[in-house]
């Protein structure tokens, strides 16, 4: 059996998987969440996160192993997210990661986090295609070429999708982490309640905004603290979903694409999921499980670059915190 093992510790989640390294197939996809730890404070304290990766990282190892089914001699490579993320937390898995390679005289590959949520709609073949990344730090559209080269088009030019999310949560006093109790929340409510502006109407170009509509719901609620909060939340997340489907609908209409890949956490949202099988694209998503941080996402990201004829060996690549798509370098997709 040849296995591959990624690692993301890039935020609050210890995650590790295990990959098939024949056809990418997710064997094992342990995930470790620190909500406990980061709830009473409402966000993630970054050295707590640190300190867990650290403590739990080799049992969320073991338990992948035995979740796949695997043994030691199993593993042909080893990948790690590096960034971009919270420093402390990325260089635990890094590290980690390294250290196992290395022990074990295995291929290693350093990889950009974005390119993990990609890789995670399972995206071989799919050919060229437009590519949401919605997260909880990013909001990116691209095209993405067949063979893997991807052009952005367009950004947040604030908040990010899910950072979006996450803050409305809060302000409805919903807990951490938000975006799935607000998406939960919302199906009990009416979308129609609030009619919302929708962010950056009109715009010929390709961007997002979630900072206004933050701020609208924010002051719908100091004025009106008895709105029924099932309604602000239907309502904002109907805002963000169109605002979403519509800017991709329309760059696939500007540039003859017909395929949309998305990725990352807010591709879990079921309404997003729904809007876009109503969209008249050839929609590919990743399952919900793999869409919010995790580590075979990562493994599926290198798996090229661990299996093909000059493997991986990035033991010198350091961590890096902020790391743009556009620094996005050859040696680390
Ligand atoms: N069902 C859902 N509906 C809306 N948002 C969701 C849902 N599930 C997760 N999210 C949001 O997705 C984000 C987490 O996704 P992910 O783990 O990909 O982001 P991240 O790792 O925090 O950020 P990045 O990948 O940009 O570094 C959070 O903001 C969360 O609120
Ligand atoms: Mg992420």
């Amino acid at each position: 059996m040849r296995r591959l093992v990624g690692v993301d510790t890039s935020c609050d989640d210890t995650g590790v998987g295990i990959v098939d390294a024949g056809d990418g197939s997710v064997l094992a996809n342990v995930v470790l969440h620190q909500h406990e730890t980061h709830g009473p404070f409402g966000g993630v304290v970054p050295e707590r996160a640190s300190r867990e990766h650290l403590d739990r990282i080799d049992d969320a190892f073991a338990r992948a192993l035995q979740e796949s089914g695997s043994t030691l001699g199993d593993l042909v490579g080893v990948a790690a997210t590096r960034g971009p993320g919270l420093v402390g937390a990325l260089l635990v898995g890094l590290s980690w990661a390294k250290g196992l390679a290395f022990a074990r005289g295995l291929p290693f590959a350093a990889v950009h986090h974005l390119d993990g949520h990609v890789a995670s709609a399972a995206v071989d073949g799919i050919g060229r295609a437009l590519c949401l990344i919605a997260s909880g730090g990013h909001t990116l559209l691209l095209i993405r070429e067949a063979d893997g080269a991807a052009r952005p088009l367009g950004a947040s030019r604030d908040d990010a999708a899910g950072e979006a999310f996450d803050k409305v949560a809060r302000a409805l006093g919903l807990p951490f982490p938000g975006g799935p109790a607000l998406a939960r929340l919302a199906q009990e409510g009416d979308p129609d309640a609030f009619p919302f502006t929708p962010p950056l109407r009109g715009q010929s170009g390709y961007d997002f905004s979630f900072s206004g509509l933050k701020t609208a719901v924010a002051t719908l609620l100091e004025r009106d603290p008895e709105a029924p909060a099932a309604d602000v939340a239907a309502s904002f997340e109907r805002t963000v979903v169109r605002s979403l489907v519509g800017t991709i609908a329309r760059a696939a209409r500007d540039f003859g694409l017909d395929t949309v890949i998305v990725a990352g956490g807010v591709a879990a949202n079921v309404r997003l999921r729904e809007a876009l099988g109503t969209s008249g694209l050839r929609v590919v998503l990743p399952p919900p499980r793999l869409a919010t941080d995790n580590g075979a996402m990562i493994a599926m990201a290198a798996r090229a670059r661990l299996t093909g004829p000059e493997p991986a060996s990035d033991l010198e690549v350091d961590a890096a915190p902020y790391l743009p798509w556009a620094a996005r370098s050859e040696a680390t997709t």
